[in-house]
């Protein structure tokens, strides 16, 4: 008996060697395997923050994405050539990171061949790029920004054939007309409840909160009010419960996609969270939001003072024919969030085109992310926003392990850490 335990255990543990070796030596390392044309990249900065966690280990991320190119081999790994960097053809830079890394930090030695990617999903008003070091820098950018040479945005726009039609700098919008859909039609009659915030981080740098504190005043004397789900409100409505959106469908007229910051481009998934449910985004961002979404579908809350929004949030509620207005796009577009798939596939497809070939830099890159990078004010302590809760916590957890590292992230200024050094 006791043996043939024993026995067990032993197929069981050489099983379970074999089958991760096997994934080991045919996606991670077989470097003579690989098909010709492989790009190497080196990540310079950890995986810590998007997009460079949808990235993986060598080939993996781009084969189970099931990307039209898979030649794409992620690593951080900076001895994978034996200690020579310039063997790489890509080095990516998350920017999150950057900011406190000195020269010596940088790689030391850099062939003309290779290509510096600069790489951001958090805005350029919350991250600014400091140091001088980073002009004349970097010769490919991949950001949120829709003018990056590889634009990563946190919102795709899919027409009825299933095709990528957005977002784009210049959109040819099809204007919806009424809505067709029974079902909707009766869910939106059925709606009772006015506002609805989903919100983790209650300070930002953009007056959100003031606002709407200002529009909840306005709706007080309606008896309406902004529903405040999230550390930053009364109410809870745990993510574990995948139901929790159903609130929204259900009983929300409107849902306010509020940003932290306000940067060119910068709209996030909070967009998406609008799209994707029964409920009219009022939006606050810096975006030119044409871009993203089509005329009439939301409002915008830049547009109007508190007062004017809580007499049209009013008015919409009143009217089932004004309201349901804002939803006849839902005959032409869907939206979804492309940050795990499509950006991923995205990035190696880029590195494979022709244009990469080309020699090209941005010479000043600071002001090319930030036009005003040097007066910008960053004392009102930022707090980071997270697509993933389970990574936020795992970032939480490194950051109080790293915090002397950490503190360079979030600069009071750009002056303060040195724009010349
Ligand atoms: C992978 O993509 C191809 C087209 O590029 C498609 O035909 C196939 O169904 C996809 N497979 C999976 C598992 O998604
Ligand atoms: C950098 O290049 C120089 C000259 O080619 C070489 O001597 C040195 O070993 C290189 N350093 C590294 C870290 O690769
Ligand atoms: C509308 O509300 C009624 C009563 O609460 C409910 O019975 C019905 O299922 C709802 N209809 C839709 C489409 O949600
Ligand atoms: C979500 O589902 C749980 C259990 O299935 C239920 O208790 C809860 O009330 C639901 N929440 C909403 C907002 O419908
Ligand atoms: C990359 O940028 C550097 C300057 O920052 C430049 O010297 C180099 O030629 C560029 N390389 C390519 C391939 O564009």
């Amino acid at each position: 008996m006791q043996s043939i335990r024993f026995f067990l255990l032993i197929t069981c543990i050489s099983l379970t060697f074999s089958v991760i070796w096997i994934q080991y030596a045919e996606v991670y390392r077989k470097t003579d395997k690989l098909p010709s044309g492989v790009k190497y990249i080196l990540l310079w900065t950890q995986y810590d923050f998007a997009p460079f966690y949808y990235f993986g280990n060598g080939q993996k991320a781009f084969v189970d994405k099931n990307c039209s190119v898979i030649n794409c081999y992620v690593t951080t790994d900076r001895d994978y050539f034996n200690g020579d960097t310039t063997k790489f053809d890509f080095i990516f830079f998350n920017g999150r990171n950057i900011n406190p890394l000195t020269k010596s930090d940088l790689p030391l030695n850099r062939s003309t061949h290779q290509k510096y990617i600069y790489f951001n999903m958090e805005s350029a008003d919350n991250i600014p790029v400091c140091n001088k070091i980073y002009d004349d820098f970097f010769n490919v950018t991949a950001t949120y920004r829709l003018d990056s040479d590889i634009p990563i945005p946190y919102v795709q726009v899919k027409n009825t054939h299933g095709k990528v039609v957005g977002p784009n700098i210049e959109m040819d919008w099809i204007l919806g007309g009424a809505v067709t859909d029974e079902e909707l039609a009766m869910r939106l009659k059925n709606k009772t409840k006015a506002v609805a915030w989903f919100v983790s981080n209650c300070k930002s740098r953009n007056n959100r909160r003031e606002y709407v504190n200002s529009l909840q005043k306005a709706l007080d004397p309606y008896g309406l009010s902004i529903d405040i789900y999230g550390k930053c409100g009364p109410l809870t409505c745990p993510r574990k419960q995948k139901n929790c959106s159903t609130i929204l469908d259900r009983d929300y007229f409107f849902y306010l996609s509020f940003e932290n910051s306000f940067s060119e481009d910068y709209v996030t998934e909070k967009l998406i969270t609008a799209m994707q449910h029964d409920v009219v985004p009022i939006v606050y961002g810096g975006a030119d939001y044409s871009r993203f979404l089509p005329p009439g579908s939301y409002i915008n809350a830049r547009d109007t003072t508190p007062n004017e929004l809580a007499v049209t949030i009013v008015e919409l509620m009143k009217s089932y024919q004004k309201y349901s207005r804002f939803f006849g796009w839902k005959s032409y577009y869907t939206f979804r969030d492309p940050s795990n798939n499509d950006n991923v596939c995205a990035v190696c497809e880029a590195l494979n085109e022709e244009s990469m070939e080309k020699p090209k830099y941005y010479k000043q890159f600071r002001s090319w992310w930030l036009p005003n990078f040097e007066q910008v004010d960053l004392g009102k302590k930022y707090v980071s926003v997270f697509l993933d809760l389970k990574k936020a916590v795992e970032a939480r957890e490194e950051r109080h392990k790293n915090r002397d590292r950490d503190s360079g992230l979030y600069p009071d200024s750009c002056a303060k850490i040195g724009i010349d050094g």
